[in-house]
């Protein structure tokens, strides 16, 4: 599919009203995405597990648009009309509205919540703005109701991938590819699609423990962190690194080996955190309590042998990762020993999921 492709050609219903109502959940990636180009272009392919528990549910009622604006709309977050939104949802529909010509035509109201706090550190707009896109795609179906489920998906990732990047890769589970690589058949930059190859059952229920040490909003947003590699001096040997990793993966995954899998992920995370470390202007993210619980992991490993590992996003809260079938001992460990490095021990138990649902 090329862009040109996501451009309906005629819209064969009518509709004056409607509602339409889809979560849509986070993810967390083991090789990041650290670096854009035009249009939301990744500069290296990554890869995520999509998270189960960490959703966002949106609900859009739709009526006839008879503002004189161009695009009208309302948001509310959990029932409380947020116009502080607005920008980013303006910014959102234009850049999408080549795409979905309807947009004009309509009032949305926008009824949005999440499962995880709002003030937890965890970045709401993967999972928001992929149910958002959902929704929208939801419109598109009721004017265009041959559209087949394959395309739906597809356009939703790629309009989720024009409001945040990352979001992309929040419409289907468990293993999402976003970004072009050669040994990855039908990956793009436009969309994400399902990790197509064999993938042992050591990553089944894989978990996800995100320990929330900072819950504060992030003191550097993600596109002033892509924009800074931008001239960055290590960023083609980063994005060479992303692709050498991804392709480490597929051998990992079939063959199970949760020791080389560990490698990958920390690497990943310890790198991203050094493309800030040594961006201009520099910038950390992390907190003393991140490498507090940095240690605490490895020292656990050591002595135990479980496979606990960790990664980060872009910010100080640590998601611990390991196999279901340790989680009794590594859940145990996390709550004796790690939840008191968070902010008022705060933790949220995920695991791997299996994507967006229509509600
Ligand atoms: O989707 P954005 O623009 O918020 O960027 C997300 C970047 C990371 O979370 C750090 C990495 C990733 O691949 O999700």
């Amino acid at each position: 599919m090329k862009e040109n492709d996501f451009i309906p050609k005629a819209l064969d219903n009518s509709i004056e009203k409607g509602s339409f109502t889809w979560s849509s959940p986070s993810n967390i990636a083991l090789v990041k995405y650290w670096g854009k180009k035009e249009n939301q272009i990744p500069a290296n392919p990554s890869i995520s597990f999509t998270l189960d528990a960490c959703k966002t549910t949106t609900t859009i009622s739709l009526s006839k648009n008879i503002a004189d604006t161009p695009f009208s709309f309302d948001i509310f977050l959990d029932g409380v009309q947020k116009d502080d939104f607005k920008p980013k949802i303006e910014t959102f529909f234009k850049r999408i509205e080549r795409y979905l010509p309807f947009l004009k035509t309509y009032h949305f109201s926008i009824e949005t919540s999440n499962t995880f706090p709002h003030s937890s550190g965890i970045a709401s707009s993967a999972s928001g703005m992929s149910a958002l896109s959902l929704c929208l795609m939801s419109v598109e179906k009721a004017l265009n109701p041959g559209i087949t489920d394959a395309y739906f998906n597809q356009k939703a990732s790629f309009l989720a991938r024009l409001g945040s990047g990352s979001a992309c890769r929040s419409i289907e589970g468990d293993l999402i590819v976003w970004g072009a690589h050669k040994k990855i058949t039908g990956s793009s930059d436009l969309f994400g699609i399902k990790y197509p190859f064999e993938v042992h059952s050591n990553f089944s229920n894989y978990r996800d423990t995100i320990l929330l040490v900072d819950k504060g909003e992030k003191q550097v947003s993600s596109t002033v962190g892509h924009n800074l590699m931008h001239g960055h001096p290590f960023a083609q040997q980063r994005f060479n690194q992303a692709h050498d990793n991804m392709d480490d993966l597929i051998s990992i995954f079939k063959s199970g080996d949760l020791n080389a899998f560990i490698k990958i992920i920390e690497s990943e995370a310890l790198t991203l955190h050094a493309m800030m470390m040594s961006s201009m202007p520099y910038f950390i993210l992390m907190k003393p309590n991140t490498l507090q619980i940095i240690n605490e992991i490895w020292n656990f490993r050591t002595e135990t042998g479980l496979h606990i590992g960790f990664t980060l996003d872009a910010g100080a809260n640590v998601h611990v990762l390991y196999p279901e079938y340790e989680a009794d001992q590594i859940d145990t460990f996390i709550k004796e020993k790690l939840a008191q490095y968070c902010q008022n021990n705060h933790f949220i138990t995920d695991k791997i999921g299996f994507g967006a649902k229509a509600l």
